[in-house]
């Protein structure tokens, strides 16, 4: 069943290799019909939309569906099995950011002492939103360095948390490295946390989608993460899992989540599913009718299949990376290893911009690293075609000459 080829639509050339699930990847080939889809609710339902329109998702009109129900829908539908969310705890949001700040604005989150550990690897989202409010909420933030071979220091991140802990924010899988934070690490940093009552906070954007995850078995209090990247999607959307029982009243909830939104009344009423309070204003429709696709394909073609299939590909580009010679900066053990692969290369921008020509499309960071996914969409001949051409133009150093304009044009990519 795999690769899935044909679920996705490209018009790259067509000797392309696309290495970047880590970002906007492949688009999943129902797109065109999905958007098509919100043109024609548009044209023939006008405003009535928000209260219903044909489900274009799942063959039944149970429950009825509207432009105002699609964030807990989807979420319900698609992300919640993705993720192991129970029904009802998950919703959309426009971005991780915009979860994060809910988060924050919440007066449950933090009490006297409002300590918050975290570390070094966290995406702005998390720990530049963390310094932004750090002023207001008076926070001490604990970041914890990361050990000399640039992963987690786990045993420094447990050491950290304290009885005046009241959050662990931590990145799932690691952005820079493609490091995956094992299930039994992440479970003990609950523990921890929960003993006093904190709370875990897990940024999954590069686990949804690359790898089964169950949120309730990791006991994270919130799951956030978005479905662009290894989800497959484009961007615009993001979700969160909050636990079923957590009492949260974010400050900024706006009236998309207010619990009699008509009501236009003078005191704003909170909703009785937290859910709805990570909700602000009106809420970007467009992007919806896309977000799921790539998780649907996902999905149906079977989280642990996907994983597998991803795991057989970063495989080989390690034992390729060797071969060339090329320093690998993600982890190698399997179990530690996300969807991404990580290589150490002087000049990796003008490497990426390079490979670019060639239509082996990598990304480079900070002139250092060239990453690259290979996910559901590719063959390992790809991979292999994609690494003879690395291989050489790395072995003649030929890449170092690409002229700027050509490299700045290359990269990087979000
Ligand atoms: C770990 C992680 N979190 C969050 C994001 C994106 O955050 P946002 O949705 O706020 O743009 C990224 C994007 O690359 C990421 O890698």
């Amino acid at each position: 069943m795999l690769p899935l080829k044909s679920a996705f639509t490209t018009n790259l050339p067509d000797d392309a290799v696309e290495l970047r699930a880590f970002t906007h990847g492949l688009m999943p080939a129902t797109v065109p019909d999905m958007m098509q889809a919100f043109v024609e609710d548009w044209a023939s339902r006008g405003v009535d939309a928000w209260n219903r329109i044909p489900n274009h998702w799942k063959d039944s009109d149970d429950p009825p569906i509207g432009w105002w129900s699609l964030p807990e829908y989807l979420a319900d539908t698609f992300v919640a099995p993705a993720i192991g969310a129970p029904q009802g705890t998950s919703i959309l949001q426009p971005n991780v950011h915009w979860t994060v700040q809910c988060l924050l604005s919440a007066p449950e989150t933090f009490s006297e002492g409002s300590h918050v550990v975290l570390t070094e690897a966290e995406f702005p989202s998390v720990l530049h939103s963390l310094k932004q409010w750090r002023d207001l909420l008076e926070l001490q933030l604990t970041i914890v360095p990361l050990d000399e071979s640039g992963f987690v220091d786990q045993e420094s991140v447990l050491d950290a948390i304290t009885p005046d802990t009241d959050l662990v924010a931590l990145s799932h899988v690691g952005f820079t490295t493609g490091e995956v934070l094992q299930d039994a690490f992440l479970q003990r940093v609950a523990d921890k946390v929960h003993r006093h009552d904190g709370l875990l906070l897990v940024d999954g954007y590069h686990a949804v989608g690359s790898l089964p995850v169950d949120v309730v078995e990791l006991n994270a209090d919130l799951y956030t993460g978005g479905l662009l990247k290894e989800a497959c999607g484009s961007s615009g959307n993001a979700f969160v899992y909050i636990r079923s029982d957590l009492e949260l009243t974010p400050r900024t909830t706006g009236w998309f989540g207010d619990a009699d939104p008509f009501a236009f009344a003078s005191e704003p009423d909170v909703h009785p599913q937290v859910r709805y309070r990570f909700q602000g204003g009106t809420t970007a429709v467009a992007s919806m009718y896309h977000a799921v696709e790539g998780l649907r394909i996902l999905l149906d073609a079977g989280l642990d299949h996907v994983r597998e299939y991803s795991l057989q590909l970063t495989e080989r580009c390690i034992t390729r990376a060797d071969a060339a010679g090329l320093a690998v900066r993600s982890p190698r053990e399997a179990s530690r290893r996300g969807a991404m692969v990580i290589l150490e290369v002087p000049m990796a921008g003008k490497l990426c911009a390079a490979l670019k020509e060639h239509h082996i499309y990598t990304d480079s960071r900070q002139d250092k690293y060239l990453r690259m996914a290979p996910f559901v969409w590719n063959s390992e001949e790809e991979v292999d075609r994609a690494f003879d051409v690395l291989s050489k133009i790395v072995s003649t150093g030929a890449y170092r000459s690409t002229p700027a304009s050509t490299t700045e044009e290359a990269g990087p990519v979000t």
